[in-house]
């Protein structure tokens, strides 16, 4: 039936009745109900709906009680209201009954493995009408409706699937990134599209790099619960209000695969990220040097003028930690070569070895272009073991990109990792090559430069528009065939469109396996940053890898950090790094992330660049990074930089196990965010919901930086809590009854930080000076920070291991170990597992406010060796 039969005609002109209207939705028969499970069949009436495309008449319903396990995170002010139940994940899906239609591979995203739970301990409840089906996901221990599919028929066609969700108004919804809009997002008129995509200056409201199909709903008091579905197709989130009723809704609109939900129970915030993080897989622990700062930029004119860039920082006397290779040290930009005249391999080598003697670290880029020239040995290697994509006619698909006409590898064809270990061993082998750190992974949306079919010229491409894959074997979840993979009938509001393959590869490639480009495209960036993981795995298979990754989907911690891509040199990029910050480490799963500091578009200011040096000093990536025309930007090139840099890093670095040890949570066992927003920690407290430039540094520092333009103020919500100044140690007083405090005067050098009460913050001992890198942070003592809460208690914990072993844990050679302050007792206890073996000390613990009648510090010397149980009593 085509889409405008059931018009109404209105003088003449034809207005289309809402889909909901001409759209009659499924019926459910055939249901099979155990203690964990529950199947059903889904038919769709005589009468369809073909909105956009063919109905899938048969449906298949699967929900599974997926977890037996108790994930819960006590935040000390939680106060939930809602007893946790021990099976806090929902698993429902809807699929087409013959499973043709496409479902992201397991090697992409590997499935967590269902306990079986029983629906009488679960969580949440899963409940359903027949006719026409919708479903209800509850919250057990308070009967609150987390989701309700009965705002609108489901739509499940082969090229647009329909699913929209009642909402209470106003709801507080967190995540569906990679955006730079406002961390909590819009309830009305808003769209979020999931298509990655090259994005200069990060627009808002538009979709961006990475897709993260997940959000957090956070109902105050009532609990936190998440939302993952599991479709890598583009799409369209749309959250708004019915025009009628005024209701709230969200809805997804995708172009294919799967309705794949996860729902998860939380009830606490951090509950929902670890959660979330045992759906996806839990983050890599990166490599504690990478903690440290990095200077990267695009234009960087030689191998020798980089070596300056090193020796000014050294000057200066600012820590410098990794120093970048952009696409400058490439010989006519193509991956594995060096520029025989600015940047010459033997040259090159010095600088690393003169990095490495100096305890610094060298990462490069790496594209996924890969010139298309048979005298160019990375792709004859590769064309001779079959690793490119391919049109439809047997040939390469060919592109636009910075080495010029360029192939793509397939990461799913069968030689493609053994063809990308082996460049990657080759080019970067510590003998002959370049003694890499780590790599950067780049242009992987795909990015292409050229914009449509027209781009590589007369005569076409052997890449034009061509019909869907021959994958139609039923079962194989492949993608089904006779679709239009080039232009769906529903247009996601891809901003580098108009078409979904606009600057990127188009979307009816077919890679080895059968699947197309249309299904696969989101997962691209990830694919590529799991393939230079595993390369560098086998070039040194002990070290624990690094790599950055632009392009990312659900998941993708599991293999690389993130940086937020081509921001502006701006105040509100400035801004924007905060609330992506919080969705990248709370929501998504992806701690090691931050943005080019100081901004990467356009020239920066002084007073701009000072700032972000502080602000970027408290978040866990830390790069610096500029364009090639914008001007350079290091931070000893203004005194007021210099001065912001040192202070900053030399807290960063005072503060690196701190910081390390919740990387280590955040993916170890625990799965708890780097980064959280206030109202994780104060989730009943409404005032907190809307914060969006300050944030949670692990469990016991809150960061409030300058974020007015120019300005020396900040106004910051300090939650009803006992809070010291981190700078001085110092008592804060919050704002009573919850209002914000002004803070004037705020340096250029300077960044507001307070340490939450209760907790114990271990730090190392000494000066910048003395902290000029990793390795000399790695050497010096530990004092260890108490503050105090308001019952006199605190709790923290302190990660020790090599830094850089690939199995964490591995040989029992880690530390894991938990302080606790009783300030009633006087006793302060340093417990846990004792692995690491070192001959740094604690010195001293050092009790904020615990001076005579409250005033001042009480400072406890040691030493303490870190082998073995210590504590006190005073
Ligand atoms: C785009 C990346 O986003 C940017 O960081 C890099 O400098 C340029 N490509 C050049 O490689």
């Amino acid at each position: 039936m085509a889409r405008l039969l059931l018009g109404i005609f209105v003088l003449g002109t034809t207005v289309l009745a809402a889909p909901e209207l001409t759209c009659p939705g499924y019926t459910a028969t055939n249901i099979q109900q155990t203690d964990s499970h529950l199947t059903a069949d889904l038919t769709l009436p005589s009468s369809s709906c073909s909105l956009y495309g063919n109905d899938i008449t048969n449906l298949k319903l699967i929900v599974e009680y997926q977890t037996g396990s108790l994930s819960m995170i006590l935040t000390p002010q939680a106060n939930i209201t809602c007893s946790p139940l021990s099976d806090t994940r929902l698993h429902v899906l809807l699929q087409d009954a013959g499973s043709n239609i496409y479902q992201v591979q397991e090697q992409f995203l590997p499935r967590p493995i269902s306990q079986n739970a029983s629906a009488a301990t679960a969580a949440l409840h899963f409940s359903f009408k027949t006719s026409p089906f919708s479903f209800e996901v509850i919250r057990v221990s308070t009967g609150q409706v987390l989701f309700d599919t009965s705002a609108a028929p489901l739509i499940f066609e082969s090229q647009y699937v329909r699913l929209r969700t009642k909402l209470p108004q106003d709801v507080n919804l967190y995540g569906l990134g990679e955006h730079s809009d406002d961390f909590r997002l819009a309830t009305t008129n808003y769209t979020r599209t999931l298509w990655n995509a090259e994005s200069p200056y990060i627009p808002r409201g538009q979709n961006l790099y990475g897709s993260h199909p997940v959000y957090f709903d956070h109902r105050g008091v009532l609990g936190t619960h998440g939302v993952f579905l599991l479709n890598s197709n583009g799409m369209d989130i749309i959250i708004n209000q019915t025009e009628e009723a005024g209701e709230q809704y969200l809805e997804y609109n995708t172009i294919g695969g799967v309705l794949d939900f996860y729902f998860l129970a939380g009830p606490e915030p951090a509950a929902v990220s670890k959660q979330y993080a045992e759906v996806v897989g839990l983050p890599a622990l990166p490599p504690y040097w990478s903690l440290g700062f990095h200077q990267c930029k695009y234009g960087w004119p030689s191998v020798d003028y980089v070596a300056e860039v090193v020796a000014n920082y050294s000057a200066a006397g600012i820590p410098l930690e990794v120093v970048w290779g952009d696409i400058d040290y490439m010989d006519a930009h193509q991956d594995f070569t060096t520029d025989p005249v600015l940047y010459p391999l033997d040259r090159m080598r010095a600088l690393v070895d003169s990095l490495h003697q100096h305890n610094q670290r060298y990462v490069m880029i790496l594209d996924p272009g890969i010139h298309n020239q048979a005298s160019y040995d990375p792709f004859a290697r590769g064309a001779q073991k079959d690793v490119f994509l391919k049109a439809a006619d047997g040939s390469h698909y060919r592109g636009n990109q910075w080495a010029g006409e360029v192939v793509w590898p397939d990461w799913l064809a069968a030689n493609t990792q053994d063809w990308w270990t082996n460049e990657v061993a080759t080019f970067f082998n510590p003998a002959t090559g370049i003694d890499i750190d780590g790599l950067w992974n780049d242009m992987n949306e795909a990015s292409n430069f050229c914009p449509d079919v027209t781009c590589l010229g007369d005569p076409p491409p052997p890449s034009l528009p061509s019909p869907s894959p021959n994958n139609t074997a039923p079962g194989t979840k492949k993608g089904l065939p006779g679709r239009n993979l080039f232009a769906p009938p529903y247009p996601i509001h891809n901003h580098r469109g108009p078409a979904l393959s606009g600057y990127t590869l188009f979307t009816n490639i077919t890679a080895a396996d059968g699947t197309a480009l249309y299904d696969t495209h989101n997962l691209y960036g990830t694919a590529m940053a799991a393939a230079t993981r595993a390369a560098l795995l086998a070039r040194r298979p002990a070290k624990r890898p690094f790599v950055l990754t632009r392009s990312t989907f659900a998941g993708a911690g599991r293999v690389a950090a993130h940086w937020f891509g081509d921001n502006d040199s701006s105040w509100a990029h400035y801004r924007a790094s905060i609330a992506q910050l919080l969705a990248f480490a709370a929501v998504h799963a992806m701690p090691m992330v931050g943005s080019d500091v100081c901004g990467f578009n356009g020239d920066t200011s002084e007073h701009l660049c000072a700032r972000w040096a502080t602000l970027g000093a408290f978040q866990p990536f830390y790069r610096n990074h500029a364009d090639v025309t914008a001007a350079s930007q290091e931070f000893y090139r203004w005194d007021v930089v210099a001065a912001a840099a040192r202070k900053a890093m030399g807290a960063r670095y005072r503060l690196l196990d701190y910081l390390y040890t919740a990387l280590r949570r955040a993916g170890g066992r625990e799965g708890r965010p780097v980064a959280s927003p206030l109202w994780f920690w104060w989730p009943g407290d409404e005032r907190t919901f809307g914060v969006q430039t300050q944030w949670m540094l692990g469990e016991a520092l809150m960061v409030a930086p300058v974020v007015e333009e120019e300005g020396m103020g900040v106004d910051l919500y300090l939650p009803g809590d006992v809070w010291f100044d981190f700078w001085t140690g110092g008592r804060v007083e919050g704002g009573k009854g919850g209002e914000v405090v002004r803070l004037d005067g705020v340096g250029w050098e300077d960044i507001p930080v307070f340490v939450r009460g209760g907790t114990v913050v271990p730090m190392r001992v000494g000066g910048i000076g003395e902290m000029m890198t990793t390795e000399e942070v790695r050497g010096r003592n530990f004092t260890i920070v108490v503050a105090p809460g308001g019952d006199g208690m605190a709790r923290g914990g302190l990660f020790l291991d090599d830094g850089e072993s690939v199995d964490v844990g591995a040989g029992g050679q880690w530390s894991e170990i938990e302080f606790v302050w009783d300030g009633g007792l006087g006793v302060f206890e340093a417990n846990g597992t004792f692995g690491f073996g070192t001959e740094v000390v604690v010195e001293s613990v050092v009790v904020l406010g615990g001076g005579e009648g409250g005033v001042g510090n009480l400072t406890v010397t040691g030493p303490w060796g870190l082998g073995e149980a210590f504590g006190f009593h005073l």
